[in-house]
């Protein structure tokens, strides 16, 4: 017997565990305006408990305990066999982000640690795997635009987020090339931790940064037509093309 029949034998016995650690992905890596939407996919969990969870951090780099939202692996179909995938929307914080999966015990489940909805919250002691870090593209926006009426018919209000203050306004008009075209400035405002007026939104754990919050409203619109505006901030954005009211 030489020791050449032994070493195949000992690799053997120590592949296995070195495969078996649990594994988590996130794709895309990065996110844009037209798609918000992430999925994360893990494999290799060593027998599944219902008690598995995901963690959302953002930033990435936020200690274990400071998730800012979680959902247990049982959302997907396959989750007992180790396997499985979650899609989850996500909001442009201008932070990046990274996912984690926990394995929680019954015998750790405290109900005095618990969120505002009173349900104990997940606990932080078993990491089984963590994920590359996911960010947006041109996270500091403009992003979140929204469109309001206001009490006339020839005029929409516009309300957007930067990640700086900057001069900014909203160009518009009914021509692709913005011939004839009209620039409103915007108002901005934001708010700050202080203004928040309990926990967690006043703390350092539950406190986002809103950016800033600009307000325009366009004037003199031609009822019924296809009106051309570009955010200005920066850089002219893409042009929105939305039907006036
Ligand atoms: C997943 O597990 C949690 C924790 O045990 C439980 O509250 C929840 O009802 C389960 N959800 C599904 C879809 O089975
Ligand atoms: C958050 O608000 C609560 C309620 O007003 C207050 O008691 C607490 O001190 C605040 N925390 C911080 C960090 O400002």
């Amino acid at each position: 017997m030489t020791s050449s029949k032994v070493l195949p034998l000992l690799l053997l016995l120590l592949l296995p565990s070195a495969a078996l650690a649990a594994s988590i992905s996130a794709t895309p890596l990065i996110l844009t305006k037209s798609s918000r939407e992430i999925t994360i996919k893990w494999t290799r969990i060593e027998s599944p408990s219902d008690l598995d969870w995901l963690g959302i951090y953002s930033p990435s780099n936020s200690p274990d305990d400071h998730f800012i939202g979680y959902r247990f692996l049982n959302g997907s179909d396959t989750w007992h066999t180790g396997s499985g995938s979650i899609s989850i929307p996500l909001v442009n914080t201008r932070s990046d982000y990274q996912f984690r999966i926990f394995r929680w015990t019954r015998d750790e489940v405290n109900y005095r640690h618990h969120d505002h909805d009173h349900n104990p919250l997940p606990g932080t002691r078993h990491r089984l795997a963590g994920s590359t870090t996911v960010r947006f593209e041109n996270a500091e926006g403009p992003d979140q635009v929204h469109l309001a009426f206001t009490d006339r018919v020839d005029e929409m209000r516009v309300m957007f987020v930067t990640g700086k203050r900057s001069d900014a306004g909203v160009e518009y008009g009914l021509d692709p090339s913005l011939v004839g075209r009209r620039v409103v400035a915007t108002t901005v405002t934001r708010y700050e931790r202080s203004d928040m007026c309990d926990s967690p939104a006043n703390s350092s754990l539950g406190w986002r940064d809103p950016g800033f919050i600009h307000d325009g409203v366009m004037t003199g619109l031609d009822p019924g037509k296809r009106l051309v505006v570009m955010l200005l901030a920066g850089v002219r954005s893409t042009a929105l093309y939305l039907p006036t009211q």
